[in-house]
């Protein structure tokens, strides 16, 4: 973390930025991130989080594959995932997010055409110059090695953030799992749970203040005594 910002202050200010800037991370930073995420726990220590990460060429070719296969329609989720089990304040906040994300870029909720659009800005990494895919070994059921990951891809998000930098999770790219295994070579056995697009924040950029909030403690947390 950086000397100036407390873990207060990194908490408050990251968020799931979509808009970066093109200019590339250096090496030697993000290096320094994937050595705060290394320190993620895990059970037993097993630590089966897979990463890759694509910048340059790489990461055009990715982004290229991923806009080819949804053109195609070439879905290859590892995990099913959709909105519409979703019920009550669950689904509350999912349309609420949804609903303040469109308007915060001017896209309104009966434009169809523009919102496909906004959603396919996830496959080119939202302008970020580097993706990140999180991979894990099949095993069990997948829900504990899957909460491992997302203890790394926390880590790794909070330490964009230390770093000056900012990430998006994104859900989105694990739909397109098979393409993205494909183009990179990854062993058929691992399933890939989400992405994370990073790179600096462009600040500038339509959307770019966009932030949503979160429910009080008390929908959340029951206190026992
Ligand atoms: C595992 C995970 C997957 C997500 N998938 C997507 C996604 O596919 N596309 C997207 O734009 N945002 C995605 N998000 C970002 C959420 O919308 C965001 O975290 C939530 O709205 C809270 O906003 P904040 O991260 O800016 O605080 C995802 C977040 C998480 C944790």
């Amino acid at each position: 973390m950086s000397k100036t910002k407390t873990f207060h202050d990194v908490v408050r200010e990251r968020y799931s930025a979509r808009t970066y800037r093109a200019d590339p991370v250096p090496g030697d930073v993000i290096h320094a991130v994937l050595d705060d995420a290394q320190r993620s726990p895990s059970n037993a220590n097993i630590q089966p989080w897979d990463v890759h990460i694509v910048s340059g060429a790489a990461r055009d070719r990715v982004s290229e594959a991923l806009l080819a296969a949804e053109a195609e329609g070439r879905m290859t989720p590892d995990y099913p995932f959709g909105y519409d089990e979703l019920y009550g304040a669950y689904s509350d906040r999912q349309v609420r997010q949804a609903d303040q994300y469109y308007k915060s870029i001017g896209v309104a909720r009966e434009a169809t055409d523009d919102r496909r659009m906004a959603l396919l800005r996830n496959l080119e990494f939202f302008g970020a110059p580097h993706a990140c895919f999180l991979f894990l070994p099949p095993f069990y059921d997948s829900v504990r090695i899957a909460s491992d990951v997302g203890m790394y891809g926390q880590t790794f998000l909070l330490s964009l953030t230390a770093h000056g930098l900012q990430g998006c999770p994104q859900t989105l790219l694990g739909f397109f799992a098979g393409t993205i295994r494909e183009v990179l070579g990854v062993d058929p056995k691992l399933k890939m749970l989400f992405g994370i697009s990073f790179g600096y924040p462009d600040l500038e950029s339509q959307g770019a203040s966009y932030r949503i909030d979160r429910a009080p403690i008390e929908e959340n947390v029951t206190l026992h005594s």
